[in-house]
């Protein structure tokens, strides 16, 4: 089939490739010329394990190209919206400007029969007011929310585990139902659930998923709070009730909580949304939820100077970890950043390493300083905070071999990722987060 994806961001890039890698002719369009020279390129403009093979063989195979002109997305049978819906500089909604913008732009390319299906996280509402703009065209308006994680990315699109269609209601609405199942055949074949709803439901589907990702990290974060202040192990805790699969395990992670692109602003865009809509009380508690989010990065630094007993002026720490999680280079909202900016604020040497996310650190705050060699980085350290759980720190970093880089013994884990004797058997002060 031939299909557009308007917007080659994190979501917009990996989909245009994605869908090329299962034989569709696909063109990814962006206002962005250099992100567009460098995916025409084979290159990847941001890190995503998978991405820059499956760019490279689409663009060889002549079924993947990127374009600046809207002009080409004209002759394509579904063009997916893929922009972002970033939180306004001035609240907590979300900036529509971008959808807007990609709508507008496409409207003069579009002919009869055409889907325009949007995979932006937008606010519930949005599908119904934009339809009204592309319904006299002729093509039909569906929601089609994307729940792929950063460093997955690929995998999570070519592979999801359910696929969401939301169109509108009679036979238009079946057929559009029908051309996404033909766009998604492999994943169709293969059985993975299709689900077909309306396009409000559609577009709450994905809200809501976030809503209650954010909500089961803040909830294990809340325990790691009280768990502070009764000397329980909260690692302990969610090890125990994640084995009832009611709850399950994953999302349970207590640490400095969670950060990037879409969590945080799109709790903030739904309370912002629910209020418009007069129900604000009913999401009313995840203001709770971010609120207990940002504390957590509070308390990473409150261990850190307590561990350095009682201030951390002019001390030298070192930050393993810049990006919102491994596996990727984004620093979006990230809480580890925010940890490390935050320590800086109170007088402290700040060193940053990260396997991947320097660069992007640089240009945001380049008051701090990074060094990409892990061992430098940790050299001279009289403090060692843990803030994103790559491999190459959790698994990879012997506290032995950290003894002998580091001029202190103290170690906060941000992401309760290390183990805990093996670094105090080493002679360390172990801090982590909700652990006695
Ligand atoms: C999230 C959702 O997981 C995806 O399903 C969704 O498609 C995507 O947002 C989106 O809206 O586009 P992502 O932002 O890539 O994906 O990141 P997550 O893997 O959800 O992690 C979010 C944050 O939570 C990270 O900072 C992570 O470190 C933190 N986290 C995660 C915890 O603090 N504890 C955990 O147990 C799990």
């Amino acid at each position: 089939m031939k299909l557009s994806v308007v917007g080659c961001g994190y979501l917009g890039a990996v989909h245009a490739a994605a869908m090329a890698s299962i034989g569709h002719d696909v063109v990814g369009i962006d206002v962005d010329e250099r992100k567009i020279e460098s995916l025409s390129a084979g290159r990847a403009p941001f890190f995503e394990p998978g991405l820059a093979e499956i760019l490279t063989e689409g663009i060889e195979s002549g079924r993947l190209r990127f374009s600046t002109d809207m002009a080409d997305a004209a002759g394509a049978q579904v063009h997916f919206i893929g922009v972002g819906t970033p939180q306004v500089k001035d609240g907590y909604a979300a900036d529509m400007t971008y959808v807007n913008a990609a709508v507008d732009a496409l409207l003069p390319h579009l002919s009869p029969g055409d889907v325009v299906a949007g995979k932006s996280t937008v606010p519930v509402g949005t599908a119904a007011a934009l339809a009204e703009r592309v319904d006299p065209t002729g093509a039909t308006l569906v929601w089609n929310p994307e729940f792929l994680r950063e460093g997955w990315a690929v995998q999570d699109t070519i592979d999801p585990d359910r696929l969401v269609a939301g169109v509108p209601e009679g036979p238009e609405g079946l057929r559009a139902a029908q051309v996404l199942r033909d766009v998604y055949h492999p994943s169709v074949a293969k059985g993975t659930p299709f689900l077909v709803m309306d396009r409000a439901t559609a577009e709450l589907v994905k809200v809501s998923a976030n809503a209650f990702l954010a909500t089961k990290i803040s909830f294990i974060n809340a325990m790691a709070e009280i768990a502070e202040v009764t000397g329980a192990d909260v690692t302990q805790l969610a090890d125990a009730i994640g084995y009832d699969d009611r709850i399950g395990r994953k999302f349970l992670g207590a640490g400095i909580g969670f950060g990037g692109g879409c969590l945080p602003k799109d709790i903030r865009a739904f309370s912002a949304r629910a209020e418009e809509l007069g129900r604000g009380e009913s999401v009313a508690f995840l203001r709770e939820v971010d609120e207990i989010n940002l504390r957590r990065r509070e308390r990473a630094v409150q261990l850190v100077v307590e561990g350095l007993g009682g201030q951390v002026f002019e001390k030298n720490v070192t930050v393993l970890g810049a990006a919102f999680k491994p596996h990727s280079d984004d620093i979006r909202d990230s809480p580890a950043l925010d940890v490390a900016v935050r320590l800086h604020g109170l007088g402290a040497n700040v060193t940053v390493t990260d396997p991947a996310a320097i660069n992007n650190a640089r240009r945001v705050h380049p008051q701090l300083t990074y060094v990409e060699d892990r061992d430098l980085a940790l050299t001279g350290a009289d403090a060692v905070i843990l803030v994103t759980e790559w491999d190459e720190y959790r698994r990879e970093l012997d506290p032995t071999h950290a003894s002998t880089l580091a001029a202190g013994r103290v170690v906060v884990d941000g992401r309760n990722g290390l183990d805990a004797a093996a670094w105090r058997a080493a002679g360390w002060t172990y801090l982590g987060m909700g652990r006695p």
